[in-house]
């Protein structure tokens, strides 16, 4: 037989080894991984000259936006950025306007979303106000909800306690994921009455404490308890938060953890340095918090690195009071090159960078066939120059959103060609798909 196209002269993450080997890929999917004499033959051949290939990334936490907020992002800039970041399926958040919160809404964004997109897309949905929406919210495609603590994003008060635990029920009898912006409201707005009209970046710092994070994550795992829930914490900040988290799956509750590569490499003192481009939620933390989260990235206790790419506009990050600032960092297309950069100062494995940015939020969030190099699965691969040195220069990134606490950092490791579904959609930097090249993961289309 002839496949459609054959990777050659690739060195292969398979198996948690490198392999020098070819890949076959036929009808979007893997179809053999062997040595160049064992593949039939293709249409098409390209030679990867010794470049390693990887899994694509999976970003489970991206604001691809669109709709009304197109100025910020749309999801043909989103997934360019993804792809242009070796990233081949995002997991699009719900604070939309109009916010992901029906099956209405949902539709509305996977239509939209079809036609534009270069990388496969799959979306959460936030609360809807009646309980008896959420499965005809998973029937529509969602592949997880999410909740902010912080404040209240869709219909669902999240200081309703019992209400949020009959929603959380719901969820947990469809056994998919809720993600959890766990930061306590309650205590934030407390916090913010008690700062007065202080608006520098010290007062943000005061009201977004260590402090805000621990009750959010303490309060996660009671809900999740009540509810039978399994959760996933997003963007776990602080040493204190995540102990938290680990004792619980020490004892057995099925939660999950994300940090971000901001909370991962910049801290605190970088926030008061760079400024309101650096502003995030959960803010960026005390070195001893970084250095924490380093430690347990590289112990394997952290399960998933996503990138909350969070795109704002220029002026919306600039203004004299820190209230006023949109929180936010874009960080799709520099979270593949730092942790590649993580790899050559050997601060992590190969082998850790594969599992918590490809295999681990495969299999927690359910993505059948992807997330790993194996036959049979999706061809959604990542090509890295694990050797090309060069600095991060946001003014060339294919989000809207062109800033990045990153700026002029050299970096060690370059996504060079990106794949999805078996089409090349990324070669060096270059775009090389059609919008409309992605899927939507879990749209149940009825014609
Ligand atoms: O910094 C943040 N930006 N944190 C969030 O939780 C939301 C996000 C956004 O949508 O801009
Ligand atoms: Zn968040
Ligand atoms: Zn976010």
């Amino acid at each position: 037989m002839t496949v459609d196209l054959i990777l050659k002269e690739a060195k292969i993450y398979i198996g948690n080894r490198v392999i020098e080997a070819g890949i076959a890929i036929n009808e979007g999917r893997i179809f053999k991984v062997a040595k160049e004499t064992n593949l039939p033959s293709a249409s098409e051949k390209i030679n990867l000259s010794g470049m390693l290939v990887l899994p694509g990334v999976i970003d489970v936490h991206v604001h691809l936006r669109d709709q009304e907020l197109s100025y910020k992002e749309d999801f043909y800039s989103g997934t360019c950025a993804a792809a242009n970041g070796g990233v081949t399926l995002v997991v699009d958040m719900p604070n939309n306007k109009p916010i992901t919160m029906n099956s209405e809404t949902l539709k509305e964004r996977m239509e939209i979303a079809s036609r534009k997109i270069i990388v496969n897309v799959s979306f959460y949905s936030a609360f809807p106000q009646d309980i008896g929406e959420i499965k005809q919210i998973i029937h529509t495609g969602a592949k997880a909800f999410k909740i902010f603590l912080s404040h209240k994003v869709g219909g669902l008060d999240p200081n309703d306690e019992d209400k949020v635990i009959s929603a959380f029920k719901e969820v947990a009898s469809a056994n998919i994921p809720i993600a959890i912006h766990a930061e306590d409201g309650i205590f934030l707005r407390k916090k913010i009455e008690e700062i007065g009209n202080r608006d520098d970046i010290d007062a943000y710092l005061e009201v977004h404490s260590v402090e805000a994070e621990v009750r959010g994550i303490m309060r996660a795992i009671r809900l999740m308890r009540e509810s039978g829930a399994f959760a996933h914490i997003c963007h776990v900040s602080t040493s204190e938060g995540l102990k938290a988290i680990l004792r619980e799956k020490a004892r057995g509750l099925p939660v999950s953890c994300e940090v971000t590569p901001h909370h991962l490499l910049l801290s605190k003192k970088d926030l008061k340095k760079i400024g309101n481009i650096a502003l995030v939620n959960p803010p960026l933390r005390p070195l001893s918090d970084v250095s924490y989260l380093q430690w347990a990235l590289g112990k394997g206790l952290i399960d998933i690195v996503a990138s909350d790419h969070a795109p704002h506009s220029l002026k919306e990050k600039d203004s004299s009071s820190v209230w006023d600032v949109m929180a936010g960092i874009p960080g799709i297309e520099t979270t593949l090159p730092l942790m590649l950069t993580m790899v050559n100062r050997g601060q992590i494995s190969l082998s850790d960078l594969v599992r918590v940015l490809s295999e681990n939020p495969s299999r927690i969030f359910g993505f059948k066939g992807r997330g790993q190099i194996a036959e049979g699965f999706y061809a959604d691969l990542v090509v890295v120059d694990l050797k090309r040195e060069w600095t991060i220069d946001s003014s060339e990134f294919y989000s809207k959103a062109k800033f990045s606490p990153f700026d002029g950092w050299r970096v060690k490791g370059k996504p060079v060609k990106t794949f999805v579904n078996g089409t090349l959609v990324m070669d060096e930097g270059e775009i090389a798909a059609k919008p409309g090249n992605g899927k939507i993961i879990g749209w149940v289309k009825r014609i």
